[in-house]
């Protein structure tokens, strides 16, 4: 544990971190130096998990690698309907709508995508399954076995690589989006029907002129996902 001192430049380091990082969704073609790369998973390896059970699986392609897989992707994003393992929500009431809308309307406001513009949406949504272009993609995925709270597990490892990446000034985007298409993922990364694939994680380093890349996000206050409970005195 650091100094109570010490921890307070650490904390204003880290929430500088949490501060400054977003999703990016344009990258330069140049791949990270290997060293780095692993460098940045030993590090979420970190990752505390229910028993450290330590239960996320990674698949990684080549660079070379990334395209071809793209490609697959983007035709099967292009005739397949969408089957992921886990379904994906169908309706989202308040709040999660309002924030959702906020969300897009911040991504396709800087991108200058009109609310009715169905190709431009659609080309935007396309995008997703290229990867924004990035080097290096990994496949995030879990084994059945161990229930539903592995999903958790990963959920604090995916947290632990952003934290990480943003550290090493490496820019990240979750992909849910290529969940959808699992059997493609399947094929082409052998990956085995007792994993649950459950999204991918595109990475490298920002291209400063992608518009997309302008896009940012709020939070509400935590007092919107918080809230301390007064027990009755005679419970
Ligand atoms: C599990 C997960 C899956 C996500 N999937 C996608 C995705 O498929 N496509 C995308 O453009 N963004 C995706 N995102 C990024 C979110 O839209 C983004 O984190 C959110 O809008 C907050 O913005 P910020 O990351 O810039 O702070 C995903 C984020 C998470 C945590």
């Amino acid at each position: 544990m650091p100094s109570r001192q010490a921890a307070g430049s650490t904390s204003a380091m880290l929430e500088e971190l949490l501060h400054n990082r977003n999703s990016v969704r344009g990258f330069l073609p140049d791949p990270l130096p290997q060293n780095t790369i692993e460098k940045l998973f030993s590090m979420a390896q970190q990752s505390p998990s229910w028993c450290n059970t330590q239960p996320w699986r990674l698949v990684m392609t080549a660079p070379a690698d990334t395209k071809r897989l793209s490609e697959a992707l983007v035709a099967a994003a292009k005739v397949d309907l969408p089957a992921p393992d886990i379904d994906f929500p169908l309706v989202y009431s308040e709040p999660y709508n309002e924030h959702r809308r906020q969300c897009g309307g911040a991504l396709y406001g800087a991108m200058g995508v009109a609310r009715d513009d169905k190709a431009g949406r659609y080309d935007a949504w396309l995008r997703n399954y290229m990867f924004f272009d990035a080097p290096h993609v990994a496949i995030v995925s879990r084994e059945e076995c161990l229930g539903e709270y592995a999903t958790l597990d990963v959920g604090v490892w995916l947290g632990m690589f952003m934290m990480s990446a943003q550290s090493l000034g490496i820019d990240v985007c979750a992909l849910a989006s290529v969940a959808a298409y699992p059997r493609t993922l399947r094929e082409l990364l052998n990956i085995p029907d007792e994993e649950i694939i459950l999204c991918g994680i595109a990475f490298g380093t920002r291209d400063p002129n992608v518009p997309a890349n302008r896009a940012r996000t709020k939070r509400q206050n935590f007092s919107a996902n918080v809230r301390t409970a007064t027990l009755d005195s005679d419970g």
